[in-house]
């Protein structure tokens, strides 16, 4: 029922704010996009490039391959359309299915139920052809459907991505507000980062922002860390073309970055945390770590990109103090970081004007909810 290599669209999902960034790399990799949402965008794609786009994006959340879109009047409509589809060509009985719907519509109150009627069409289905059913429940590591329902209208698609693609799987250990994966890399691209000068990251914490620098250094895609893909456990997964494409991406990633990055914190246990992390993802030695108070961090010769994810207070810090903080941040870019480019990502934007420098570029982000913005200043020599 599905041709891998037929274009149909492809919805990528992403956070708040980071569609700019999807977009520049869906478009690298050679695929038009068709439009952009909030969070996200739709580009025209054959199922096979699912794979790709899986393997590849550092900034999106979740490949989705659009199965049908009807309009619809009620659950036993929704039940009806689903259950047309040949969904025994699709799904195993031996496998495990998982339904997400996102509704708004005033035929149906709660999106569970939805999910429940999705869930019950496919199943009957694949019984009544096959004799036995998928089991189900809501985790994401196997068969995704994801239902989007709006008005009258509805569009389900398979979820081929399953868990989302942040979990890189790296990040072992939780430490203080850490930030997602595939904001980290949204963040470095905002900094036109490319791996060709160096990074300095005071502040690491738990290392996301050096770690998603070394993976973008070497352009060693993200998804060569993960050994498990929601597209994996469809009918027409087809292991060898996956190793071959697999080895092929593998192929393009350099030995080594061409350039230095430094991370440090002041919390001995958080570069501990940020170390078994970069080994995890396979950079550890790429990674020059330091504990020190920020001020003190290392900085390298050359032209190069200088950034700091402080707390932001409205979680973790005390304001009085904090303030302080981000003073000497504005100290330490004058006096340690000539010649560079400094960044401030946070979500104080009170707090930021602390920093008493002037902003070249504020750039919006979301992390979660909060609003945040990347604070961009040039650190011009002999300031
Ligand atoms: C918001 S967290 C950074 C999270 C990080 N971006 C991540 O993805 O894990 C802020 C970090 O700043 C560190 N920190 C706070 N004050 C510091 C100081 N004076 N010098 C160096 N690091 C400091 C904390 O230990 C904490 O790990």
């Amino acid at each position: 029922m599905i041709d891998m290599n037929k274009k149909e669209t492809i919805l990528i999902t992403c956070g708040r704010g980071i569609v700019p960034y999807l977009r520049h790399e869906v478009e690298s990799l050679g695929y038009p996009v068709l439009s952009a949402h909030d969070t996200g965008l739709e580009v025209q794609a054959s199922f096979a490039d699912t794979l790709r786009l899986n393997l590849c994006l550092r900034t999106g959340l979740h490949v989705m391959y659009l199965l049908k879109k009807f309009s619809c009047r009620g659950p036993d409509q929704l039940y009806r359309e689903v259950g047309a589809l040949a969904w025994e060509e699709i799904i195993s009985p031996a496998e495990y299915l998982s339904v997400v719907s996102v509704t708004d519509t005033p035929e149906i109150k709660n999106s569970m139920f939805a999910s429940q009627k999705v869930k019950d069409a496919v199943v009957d289905r694949i019984v009544k052809k096959q004799g036995s059913r998928p089991s189900s429940g809501p985790e994401r590591d196997n068969v995704v459907i994801n239902l989007f329902w709006k008005k009258d209208r509805c569009w389900l698609y398979l979820d081929t991505s399953g868990n989302k693609l942040s979990d890189r799987t790296y990040r072992k250990i939780p430490h203080s507000a850490p930030l997602q994966e595939t904001l980290a890399a949204a963040v470095l691209f905002a900094c036109g980062y490319d791996g060709s000068v160096p990074l300095v990251n005071p502040m690491c914490g738990s290392g996301t922002l050096a770690i998603e620098a070394c993976l973008i250094a070497l352009r060693r895609a993200p998804g060569l860390l993960r050994d498990n893909f929601a597209f994996m456990h469809l009918k027409n997964f087809n292991e060898t073309d996956w190793r071959n494409l697999r080895g092929e991406t593998a192929a393009l990633c350099r030995k080594h970055p061409a350039s230095r990055v430094i991370a440090s914190d002041i919390d001995k246990q958080a570069i501990e945390i940020a170390k078994k992390n970069a080994r995890a993802a396979g950079v550890e030695e790429m990674i020059e770590f330091h504990v020190c108070d920020f001020s003190e961090t290392p900085v390298a010769a050359g032209n190069g990109i200088v950034i700091l994810n402080p707390e932001y207070g409205l979680r973790l810090g005390k304001d009085k103090e904090l303030g302080q903080v981000y003073k000497c941040i504005g100290d330490f870019f004058k006096q340690k970081c000539p010649g560079y480019t400094g960044y401030v990502f946070t979500g104080n934007l009170a707090m930021a004007k602390q920093v008493g420098l002037r902003t070249s570029r504020r750039i919006p982000f979301f992390n979660a909810r909060i609003e945040c913005r990347l604070l961009e200043y040039q650190l011009y020599e002999g300031r």
